[in-house]
């Protein structure tokens, strides 16, 4: 939406003009998936879509909020002293400002928001994230709060593991806070030192195909990934000193694994000690322009979240082998969490709009339904 829109919305909706107007994008994890709570390496990038937020401060304590998604939500009013969760998506920009107050940036005044996106909710592109990142702006153009992009990411991230109760990594907030156009973005999450790395969208185009899958256990399910990788490294840390899963070589978990007792555990960690050395050298592939090489290891990057994490889905695995068979298609995978989402497939850029096709096609004849395409 124009930013005049979105004025004109707000003025409907609270009965003045905003103040100011802020933007974060969703993300697309290239390769690196379910790293990030282990101490590895992540490589999203940013895509064009997102969430804005128009805001203006009141004289007041009080706190409103309304969504063009959840309109039938109407509006959330709270006082700046009683920021109390209610279950709706307003939690998200709530969490935010308890986060803010709990780190000693507490409002003094109150504001209204108005939220307005183009993330489709729940396709694993990151609208929560997006969310909690553009909260963090408005907030700190208001108040006059100098925070940085890493902060608001840390502060995003913090929001959701403790007042949402999904127990996510850092990657999805860092990459709507610090994206830059045309580059992913090589973040070590145990460190938070991170590198650019320009996207040769000039021979390849990136295209994101969304399932339209939405598991409600989805939540539950990935904290339990969480945990079990915390039970291998406990039994890992017997045998050997290290800080996390991902500190690990391949070949050294190999040497090790077996001190993992538990089967599924054992597979998890596996997962997550191959993802991580995988991204590395997707990172450097991209960097050397070698896009075939990038390409692969995106699709083992799939196998391996598909058998050993076991966080894929029928209908992701028939997005993905279907992309496989298509002439031009360097590398096929699901992106985020997983249960359902989106699928992200490198495709030679001159291939790419034939690709769309083909695959909305195909998806179409068997599932019934037309998945909603578009390429970075
Ligand atoms: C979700 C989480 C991230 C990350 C991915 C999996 O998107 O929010 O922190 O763990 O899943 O890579």
């Amino acid at each position: 939406m124009k930013k005049t829109q979105i004025g004109e919305l707000f003025g409907s909706v609270f009965g003045k003009e905003p103040d100011i107007c802020e933007f974060a994008p969703g993300r697309v994890n290239l390769i690196g998936e379910h790293t990030d709570y282990n101490g590895g390496y992540v490589f999203p990038c940013a895509t064009g879509l997102g969430i804005t937020c128009a805001a203006a401060k009141r004289s007041d304590n009080i706190f409103r909020f309304y969504s063009k998604q959840f309109e039938s939500c109407g509006i959330t009013e709270l006082t700046g002293d009683d920021l109390v969760l209610s279950g709706k998506w307003s939690d998200y920009p709530v969490s935010v400002i308890k986060t803010f107050a709990n780190m000693g940036y507490s409002c003094q005044y109150g504001a209204d928001f108005l939220f307005d996106g183009d993330l489709p909710d729940g396709s694993g592109l990151s609208s929560s994230a997006a969310m909690e990142v553009v909260t963090g702006k408005v907030l700190c153009e208001l108040n006059g709060f100098s925070l940085t992009g890493q902060m608001l990411a840390v502060i995003g991230q913090f929001a959701e593991n403790r007042f949402i109760g999904v127990n996510c990594g850092i990657m999805d907030q860092f990459a709507s806070a610090m994206a830059k156009e045309n580059n992913a973005v090589l973040l070590d999450t145990d460190t938070l030192s991170f590198e650019y790395v320009p996207v040769p969208f000039d021979k390849a185009s990136i295209v994101i195909v969304n399932s339209g899958v939405r598991h409600s256990l989805a939540s539950s399910a990935y904290n339990e990934r969480r945990q079990q990788c915390q039970c291998a490294l406990s039994d890992l840390k017997k045998v050997t000193d290290i800080k996390n899963l991902c500190s690990l070589s391949a070949e050294d978990f190999d040497s090790i694994c077996v001190s993992i007792s538990d089967e599924v555990c054992r597979r998890r960690a596996k997962h997550a000690v191959y993802e991580n050395a995988r991204t590395k050298l997707a990172a450097s592939a991209l960097q050397k322009g070698d896009i075939e090489t990038f390409g692969s290891l995106m699709t083992q990057s799939h196998i391996s979240l598909r058998d050993d994490y076991e966080v894929s889905c029928g209908e992701l695995d028939y997005l993905v082998s279907t992309a496989l068979g298509f002439n031009g298609v360097y590398g096929a995978r699901m992106t985020g969490g997983g249960f359902g989402g989106c699928t992200v497939n490198l495709v030679k850029k001159e291939k790419a709009e034939a690709f769309e096709n083909y695959i909305k096609e195909g998806y179409k004849s068997s599932y019934g339904i037309s998945p909603a395409v578009f390429s970075l």
